[in-house]
């Protein structure tokens, strides 16, 4: 799909908050890392659950299979959106950050003294703190440095991944300057010494089309409200892994994926939002199939972007002082 500019103000009908006017005047929203407004198909999914389907899961009465059906989709549009295999790989939290400390939680009770994780100097602090916590366990933490010119140092990468190393924990994107990494190098570095790769797709998913089955990563989270949807992390975990960690869980919590590392009862609402999100994402694209959709979509959107990035830079090209 290629995108005008005619489609971009079309979109805007699509978001109520864009109406929203202060002293008269039409507010812009710039703070893009901070998350995208909503389109009304998602803030109608969300208030639709409460007016219609709201209800706990497992029980065997009409409002509680809808709500059991609205899970079940919402793990099937986001396993389309990230290109993963099946439903199953795809669990949901509170935010990615909180999903990062759930696994850090599990990855506490498996490594041990002396193992390794590698991190990056250029990742946002969700992606860096869950695991600089595990030096609390004797498991040592490199940090690969950030470049002048906004890149990772990828020989320093290289050299820091080694047979003790347990886990590689990299942003496929960055939110602060927005370099989009060699994820794939990262994970041929991790096959090599048989390390896990944990892939922070937030910054990235809203932008560019994932591709789980062919990146292949361990594990890839991302957030719902970067993307359209309400605040939802997502977390993808290769198929048969979840089970293997030591996660926090009730005694009665289902061990199996993708439910074992989910605390609690969901944001169903929220959840109902997610599927609205991907499926708006979808409806800018071409395909039979939701997955083809939304690679349409995202395809023609990175392009947008690239467009707009591209008369952004011009300008600011030619300031004194401003590294581009
Ligand atoms: C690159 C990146 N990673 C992680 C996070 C944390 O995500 P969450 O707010 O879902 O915990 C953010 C939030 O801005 C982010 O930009």
């Amino acid at each position: 799909m290629a995108f005008s500019d005619s489609d971009c103000l079309r979109a805007r009908a699509d978001f109520p908050a864009l109406e929203r006017t202060l002293g008269g005047r039409p507010l812009a929203f710039l703070d893009g890392p901070a998350g995208t407004q909503v389109p009304a198909a998602v803030i109608d999914a969300v208030s639709g659950y409460y007016r219609s389907s709201n209800a706990n899961t497992h029980g065997q009465f009409v409002t509680s299979r809808e709500s059991d059906e609205t899970l079940l989709t919402a793990r099937r549009a986001m396993a389309a959106f990230l290109g993963a295999p099946d439903w199953r790989t795809i669990s949901f939290g509170q935010n990615m950050t909180t999903l990062a400390y759930s696994l850090a939680h599990a990855f506490g009770r498996l490594f041990r003294p002396g193992d390794e994780v590698v991190i990056t100097q250029l990742d946002h602090e969700a992606n860096r703190g869950p695991w600089l916590g595990l030096e609390e366990r004797g498991v040592t933490v490199r940090e690969v440095a950030l470049v002048p010119g906004g890149t990772l140092d990828m020989a320093g990468f290289a050299a820091a991944v080694c047979e003790r190393t347990r886990l590689v924990a990299v942003g496929s994107a960055s939110n602060a300057l927005g370099t989009v990494n060699d994820v794939a190098a990262v994970r041929a570095l991790c096959r090599e010494v048989g390390a896990w790769l944990l892939v922070d797709a937030v910054h990235h998913a809203p932008h560019f089309p994932q591709d789980s089955s062919a990146l292949d990563p361990d594990f890839l989270l991302c957030s719902a409200y970067k993307f359209y949807g309400p605040h939802v992390g997502v977390l993808y975990t290769r198929p048969g892994l979840l089970e293997e960690l030591p996660v926090d869980r009730l005694r009665v919590h289902d061990t199996a994926a993708p439910w074992r590392i989910e605390t609690g009862t969901l944001n169903h609402a929220a959840l109902a939002g997610v599927t609205a999100a991907v499926e708006y994402l979808a409806s800018w694209g071409q395909g039979d199939a939701l997955r083809a959709r939304v690679v349409s979509a995202m395809t023609g959107i990175a392009a947008y972007e690239h467009g707009l990035a591209a008369e952004y830079f011009e300008p600011v090209r030619e300031v004194p002082g401003v590294p581009v």
